[in-house]
């Protein structure tokens, strides 16, 4: 169970189902909910999409480790869903670790992913060869998810009312 006093935070690749499932755990709990790509859009104005292009990737992971930072910092106790690059970041990692918060790593197959992300939208990270790029995210951040999660749970092949009672639980 989360406590009262702690955030939940989920955690994980794009196309697992962050926003969803932290849409429903909010419903649940009856906390608000944080969606770091949608809380950028709102503070900057912009795409996430926009951003990339017009700033770069570096631009965009400044503002997704404000986010993440501001979102921690919050009094009220809250459901947080993280960008999936938020653990590329050693302070991101460390900001998630010291906060009071339980951190949930939602964990897929990236081929299982595929079916999930759809072209465009505010993943432009995707446009090429989106399982190559899922597959090596995968290998890459598998172990920084790990680093930061205080539980795992898997997603392939389960309901998305599953998921939400495994993250609670
Ligand atoms: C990214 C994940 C996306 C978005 C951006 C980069 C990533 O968010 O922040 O396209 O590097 O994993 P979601 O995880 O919400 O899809």
């Amino acid at each position: 169970m989360i406590a009262s006093d702690e955030h939940l935070v989920l955690v994980g690749l794009m196309g697992v189902g962050k926003s969803t499932v932290a849409r429903i755990a909010g419903e649940r709990l009856g906390r608000r909910v944080v969606d770091s790509d949608a809380e950028i859009e709102a503070r900057t104005g912009r795409t996430v999409r926009e951003i990339f292009a017009t700033d770069g990737e570096a631009a965009f992971r400044a503002l997704e480790t404000d986010a993440l930072i501001a979102a921690l910092g919050s009094e009220e106790r809250l459901v947080i869903a993280a960008a999936g690059g938020v653990v590329l970041s050693a302070a991101n990692r460390a900001a998630l670790t010291d906060a009071p918060a339980r951190v949930v790593w939602l964990c897929a197959d990236p081929k299982a992913l595929l079916e999930r992300v759809s072209a465009g939208g505010h993943r432009p990270l995707l446009d090429d060869d989106p399982l190559g790029t899922l597959q090596r995210m995968s290998a890459e951040r598998g172990e920084l998810y790990r680093e930061v999660a205080d539980a795992i749970v898997l997603v392939d092949r389960r309901s998305i009312g599953d998921v939400v009672d495994a993250v609670l639980r």
